[in-house]
């Protein structure tokens, strides 16, 4: 058992560098941390937020959009040098990445793998943290880096790649896509059936109800498309904004994310949503402008409220 502590990072890939890091930091609200070569850095970790100041939490780099790489860091860095032989035996590929490759991620050292999708998951030891407070560019009252979505050609077999390699633990389920937890918070990660691979949706955290609002308000007048929201999720309880950013990637914001504490975790049992009731998605009855979301198995129900 891989056991993961939380997910560390996003690298995603950009023909347009610079107005991929004029929108995450005019639009979305993280701080640019530095620029290197072709890729450029965001943070997003407020203290006080997850309690962590990771170095940074997402990247854009020079690069094909979808190419996307999530990293994780593990509980104990000492199991590093083991994670590479359990995902080798189960048949997972696997390299340790370069010293340039480690670096580049402000890590000891990184193990590239994929899940059965075909999704590129990086594993890190000793990631680096930050003694400087976040300061971002917008005041979206950010508070951390959160979950992402991720797609998946067969929920099902992915779901047991991240349940029985990994230590992730099934919250809910809309139909056959799982959010997964992998410590307190709800989900760190949720699985959408889709074509191809790569992130679906990247999750930050916010202060309380007036920023989800703020930025609905903001967005709109920017022009930026929002396209679910603002709702709340029964699944989870938050409430939420999306809205689309550089090449077509769907931000989140959100707020009041359930936790599902260590005491109560055995005993947790996940429930079962069904697709086909858009109040699944939004208690609120927002309906979705994004693919994922949007694709029901069954027909509609009929509410009456
Ligand atoms: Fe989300």
């Amino acid at each position: 058992m891989i056991n993961l502590h939380d997910i560390r990072y996003l690298r995603v890939g950009t023909h347009r560098l610079d107005d991929a890091v004029e929108f995450a930091t005019r639009i979305v609200g993280l701080q640019l941390v530095g620029r290197e070569g072709k890729a450029a850095y965001f943070r997003s970790d407020k203290e006080g937020g997850r309690g962590d100041t990771r170095d940074h939490t997402l990247v854009y780099f020079e690069g094909d959009p979808a190419d996307h790489r999530i990293g994780f860091d593990l509980c104990n860095p000492d199991d590093f040098d083991s994670v590479a032989g359990e995902l080798e035996t189960a048949g997972h590929p696997v390299r340790e990445g370069t010293a340039e490759e480690a670096a580049a991620r402000r890590v000891k050292r990184v193990l590239m793998t994929q899940d059965p999708t075909g999704n590129q998951i990086e594993i890190v030891a000793r990631a680096f943290h930050s003694g400087v407070r976040y300061f971002p560019a917008r005041d979206a009252g950010i508070t951390d880096f959160s979950h992402i979505g991720l797609r998946t050609g067969n929920a099902r077999r992915d779901e047991a790649f991240w349940t029985t390699l990994m230590n992730a633990r099934v919250s809910d389920r809309i139909s056959e896509a799982p959010l997964l937890r992998i410590n307190t918070c709800h989900h760190s990660l949720a699985l959408f059936p889709a074509p191809g691979t790569g992130v679906q949706h990247i999750n930050h955290q916010v202060e309380d109800a007036d920023d989800i609002m703020r930025s609905c308000y903001f967005l709109r007048e920017k022009g930026v498309k929002i396209v679910f929201g603002p709702g709340r999720h029964p699944l989870s309880s938050a409430i939420m904004l999306y809205f689309e950013g550089p090449d077509a990637m769907v931000y989140e914001y959100s707020v009041g994310v359930k936790h599902i504490r260590h005491a109560e975790d055995a005993a947790y049992r996940p429930r079962q949503f069904p697709f086909d009731d858009p109040y699944s998605l939004c208690m609120w009855g927002s309906r979705p402008d994004i693919r994922e979301f949007s694709k029901t198995d069954a027909k509609p129900a009929v509410h009456a409220v």
